[in-house]
C-alpha cells in the first residue's frame, strides 16, 4: 500500500472512532462523577457488600449472586459462618433476594425496584452512574417533586427510589463517609455483574506473555533457517 493510501486509511479510522466515542459519551443531565473503585480490592468489595445487605436489600435483589458465591469468589471470600449469618433462612445456593414483595414495593413506591445483579453493565456510565445516582439527590429546583425523590442524574429527575443513603440534607462532616459508601456499593455491583473479570484479565496477561515469547522464538528460528540464503 502506498504511503498516501495508508495515511487516508488511518485518518478515516481515527475520525470514525472519534465520532463513535463522542456518541457514546453523550448522555442525559450533568456529567457523571468518577467513582474510585477497584474490583480486585477485597476490603472495598466487602464494605460494598455490607452496604448492599444493610441498605439496598431492603428493596433490591441480586438474584444472580448466590450466598455460596460470596464464599467462593476470592474477591469476597466470606467464611461459611459469615455467609450463614447473612443468609438466614435462605439456602446457600439461593440468590440474594429482598424480603420486599413486588406488590408491596409497587404499593409503597409506585415501582418495583430492579434486580441489581446486572445494573452496572445495563446503565451507561456503569459504576460511575450508580455512584452519581447515590450522591445525586438534591432539592427539586421547582419544588414539585417530593423531597428525596429528585435526582440530578436520573433520566427525568423524578426517581421512585427514596434517597437510600440519606444524602439529601446530610451534615457536611458526613460527606466523605457517604461518598465512600456509595463508591463501595458501586464497586460491589461492578464486581458481581462480572465475577470472573479479574480471573479473565490475569489469564489475558499470561496469554499475551506467551505470545510474545513465541514470537521471539519464531523470530530466532527464522533467522537461523535463512542465515545461509544469500541476499541478492
Ligand atoms: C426503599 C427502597 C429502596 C432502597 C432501600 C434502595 N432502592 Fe434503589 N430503587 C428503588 C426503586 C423503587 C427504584 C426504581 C426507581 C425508578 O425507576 O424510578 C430503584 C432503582 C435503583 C436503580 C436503577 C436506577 C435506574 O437508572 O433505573 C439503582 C442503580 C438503584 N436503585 C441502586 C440502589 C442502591 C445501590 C441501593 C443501596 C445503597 C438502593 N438502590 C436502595 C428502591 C430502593
Amino acid at each position: 500500500m502506498k504511503l498516501k493510501q495508508l495515511l487516508i486509511a488511518v485518518g478515516t479510522l481515527a475520525i470514525v472512532s472519534f465520532s463513535q466515542s463522542a456518541i457514546a459519551s453523550e448522555g442525559h443531565g450533568p456529567a457523571l462523577k468518577h467513582a474510585e473503585i477497584d474490583v480486585t480490592d477485597q476490603a472495598q468489595i466487602r464494605r460494598g457488600l455490607t452496604v448492599f445487605t444493610d441498605v439496598c436489600m431492603g428493596c433490591h435483589s441480586a438474584t444472580y449472586v448466590t450466598y455460596k458465591g460470596l464464599m467462593d469468589y476470592p474477591e469476597i471470600g466470606l467464611s461459611r459462618e459469615e455467609v450463614d449469618e447473612l443468609r438466614g433462612d435462605s439456602a446457600i445456593t439461593d440468590g440474594m433476594r429482598t424480603d420486599l414483595s413486588p406488590e408491596d414495593a409497587e404499593a409503597s413506591y409506585g415501582k418495583v425496584p430492579p434486580d441489581l445483579s446486572l445494573i452496572v453493565p445495563a446503565r451507561r456510565g456503569g459504576a460511575n452512574y450508580v455512584y452519581s445516582l447515590m450522591t445525586g439527590f438534591v432539592h427539586d429546583p421547582d419544588g414539585k417533586v417530593p423531597e428525596g425523590n429528585y435526582n440530578e442524574y436520573f433520566v427525568g429527575n423524578r426517581i421512585a427510589m427514596p434517597d437510600p443513603l440519606a444524602w439529601l440534607d446530610h451534615e457536611p462532616e458526613d460527606t466523605a463517609e457517604l461518598e465512600r459508601d456509595a463508591q463501595d456499593v458501586s464497586a460491589f455491583l461492578a464486581f458481581i455483574a462480572d465475577p470472573h473479570q479479574n480471573e479473565r484479565r490475569a489469564l489475558g496477561c499470561w496469554v499475551m506473555g506467551f505470545l510474545l515469547l513465541l514470537t521471539l522464538v519464531l523470530w530466532r528460528l527464522k533467522v537461523e533457517v535463512w542465515k545461509d540464503v544469500k541476499k541478492h
